[in-house]
C-alpha cells in the first residue's frame, strides 16, 4: 500500500463523478489509487465535512449527491480534461484580497505561466478604470490567470476581447443565455452588467513581459438584495435562468476555455475570427453611444472595432475615430 499523493483527491472525486449517478465501490477507488479503503473511507469524511453529500451503501459503494456550492480546487481540477488537470497549476483561496493581486506576487515569486487563481471571495476586488468590483458574496466566479504570452503590446487589446467573446461563446452555449459584448470586456446581458474582465500587464521594452487576466461572473448573485442602483444595471446567471448554477463545473469549463483561447491567441493570427465573432456578440453595434476616453464625451453610432481592437465612433459629423480606452454608455435620448 502507498501514501496517499498529492492528487489522490482529484482522482478520487473524479472517479467518482465520472460514475455519477451509479456507485463506486470503496476497494475500486482504493485499488485505482493503491491505497488501503481506510484511507479511502478518510478522504471521503473529510469530503462531507468539506460540503459534498456522499451517499454510502453497503455492497454498492459511494456517490456524489451533492456538491459545495462554494469553489473548491480538487473538485475544479476533477472537472478539468485531462491536459489541465496535469498541467496548470491551480490554486484556491477562501477569502483574498484580489485574485488578480494574487496573481501578481505568484508571478514574483516564480510561478510559471500560465497558471490559475480562484477565490470564494475578495475583500478588494478590482474593475476597469480604478472601479471597485464587488467580491464579497459567495458561489460567484472570481478568478485570474497568469500569462507569459510575450506579445507586442499592441497586441493586448486584442487579446482581452478574443478572451471575452471565447468566455461570452461559451457561456452562451452553457447557460442557453443570450449573453453579449459591450466593447472592451463587459459581459451582458439583457442590458445588465453580468460580468467583466480586468487585464493587467508589465511591459518591456518591446513585449508584454507577464500579463494578468482577471474574470468576474455573477454566478449566484442573488440580485434581489442589491441596492436599487445596482439592481438596475446589473444581473447573475442564476437570477436570468431562475434557478442556482453548479459553480465547480463551471469554474472549470470557464478555467478551460481562457486557456484554449490563450493558445489559440498566441499561436495564430485569429485577426479574421475576431473580426467575425465580434460582429456577433458585439451589444454596441450601430447603437447611439456616449464615450468618455477622458474629460469630454464624444458622441456617435458605433460601428465596431478597428484591427487593433479601439472601438470605432461614427461620429455626429461623420468622422470616424478609433477610440482605445474609454467608458461607453448607450444613449437614450439623442
Ligand atoms: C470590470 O468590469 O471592470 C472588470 C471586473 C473584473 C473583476 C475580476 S474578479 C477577479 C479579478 N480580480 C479582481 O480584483 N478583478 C478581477
Amino acid at each position: 500500500m502507498h501514501k496517499l499523493t498529492d492528487n489522490a483527491d482529484d482522482l478520487i472525486l473524479k472517479t467518482l463523478l465520472s460514475a455519477t449517478p451509479l456507485f463506486v465501490s470503496g476497494s475500486v477507488i482504493a485499488s485505482e489509487l493503491g491505497v488501503s479503503r481506510a484511507a479511502v473511507c478518510e478522504r471521503l469524511k473529510h469530503f462531507r465535512q468539506q460540503g459534498f453529500s456522499i451517499e454510502a451503501k453497503t455492497h454498492r459503494g459511494y456517490r456524489i449527491v451533492e456538491e459545495p456550492g462554494r469553489p473548491h480546487l480538487a473538485l475544479i481540477k476533477a472537472y478539468l480534461s485531462k491536459q489541465y488537470q496535469t498541467q496548470i497549476p491551480l490554486s484556491c483561496f477562501d477569502c483574498i484580497d484580489s485574485t488578480n493581486d494574487e496573481a501578481e506576487r505568484q508571478r514574483a515569486q516564480g510561478q510559471q505561466a500560465p497558471f490559475v487563481v480562484i477565490a470564494c471571495k475578495q475583500t478588494k476586488g478590482r474593475g476597469r478604470m480604478g472601479r471597485q468590483w464587488h467580491g464579497s458574496e459567495e458561489g460567484n466566479a472570481y478568478l485570474s490567470f497568469g500569462f507569459q504570452p510575450r506579445l507586442s503590446p499592441q497586441r493586448m487589446q486584442r487579446f482581452t476581447l478574443w478572451i471575452g467573446i471565447k468566455v461570452c461563446d461559451f457561456l452562451n452555449k452553457y447557460t442557453g443565455l443570450p449573453l453579449m459584448i459591450k466593447w472592451p470586456n463587459d459581459l451582458m446581458l439583457e442590458g445588465k452588467k453580468v460580468g467583466g474582465i480586468l487585464t493587467e500587464a508589465h511591459v518591456d521594452t518591446e513585449q508584454i513581459r507577464d500579463l494578468v487576466l482577471g474574470l468576474g461572473v455573477n454566478v449566484n448573485s442573488n440580485c434581489r438584495n442589491w441596492p436599487k442602483e445596482l439592481y438596475d444595471k446589473a444581473t447573475s446567471l442564476s437570477e436570468a435562468l431562475n434557478r442556482p448554477l453548479a459553480l465547480n463545473p463551471l469554474l472549470a469549463e470557464i478555467t478551460q476555455t481562457c486557456l484554449k483561447a490563450y493558445h489559440t491567441f498566441t499561436e495564430s493570427c485569429v485577426r479574421d475570427q475576431l473580426f467575425t465573432h465580434w460582429r456577433d456578440y458585439d451589444s454596441l453595434w450601430k447603437k447611439p453611444i456616449r464615450v468618455q476616453p477622458g474629460k469630454v464625451s464624444l458622441t456617435g453610432i458605433a460601428e465596431g472595432i478597428d484591427e487593433n481592437g479601439a472601438l470605432l465612433l461614427r461620429r455626429d459629423d461623420k468622422e470616424l475615430v478609433a477610440l482605445n480606452a474609454g467608458e461607453v454608455s448607450i444613449r437614450t435620448t439623442l
